[in-house]
């Protein structure tokens, strides 16, 4: 009886969704829904296979070389808090709105101790925007370019020095 009770409430909860994750709904979501696959739940990847998010710079470092990464991906040798990866970061530009790629990077920006800025949509429309002709990952290399950072048109990337800074 008891069980029934409570098979009947599981079946309930899944219909209305309540153990899915909504996407879009908030950064969390997403990030779990999207990137723990690889990145893992703690952020922490999978040492030389897939790289942590947590106090890196590329996560924590400049907003745009960010955005960019994550709506092309990227692919080529990296080195990530001195281990050193060679794999292919998936491009999200055709699945993640600039709303949702806002609100994962301010959350991933937060999360597991990194300490950096929120990331807005309209940073996100302004690099999207920029980069709609790229068709192929971004390369570490390519990404440390001046040229590929910064919020396109803001002043701060203007009169910025470019983020060449990465812990190596
Ligand atoms: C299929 C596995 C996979 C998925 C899913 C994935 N990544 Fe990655 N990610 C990688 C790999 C592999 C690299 C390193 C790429 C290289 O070797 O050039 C990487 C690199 C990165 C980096 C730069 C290096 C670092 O660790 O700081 C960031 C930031 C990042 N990913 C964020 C994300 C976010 C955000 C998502 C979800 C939208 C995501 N990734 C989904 C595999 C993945």
């Amino acid at each position: 009886m008891r069980g029934k009770l409570v098979a009947g409430l599981l079946a309930a909860a899944l219909a209305s969704g309540a153990f899915m994750a909504a996407p879009g709904s908030d950064g969390e979501a997403i990030y779990l829904s999207r990137c723990m696959s690889c990145h893992q739940v703690d952020g922490m990847g999978i040492a030389g296979v897939f790289p942590p998010l947590v106090e890196t710079d590329w996560v924590r470092g400049d907003r745009g070389r960010l955005i960019r990464l994550v709506l092309d991906g990227m692919m080529g040798e990296v080195k990530v808090n001195g281990v050193v990866y060679s794999g292919a970061m998936p491009p999200w530009k055709a699945f993640l709105s600039d709303d949702e790629v806002a609100e994962l990077l301010t959350y991933i920006r937060e999360a597991w101790g990194n300490d950096a800025s929120a990331v807005t949509a309209q940073q996100v429309a302004l690099v999207r925007k920029a980069t709609a002709d790229r068709a192929t990952p971004w390369t570490a290399e390519e990404l440390m370019e001046r040229a590929n950072q910064g919020i396109p048109g803001s002043l701060s990337t203007l009169f910025s020095t470019p983020d060449s800074t990465l812990r190596q």
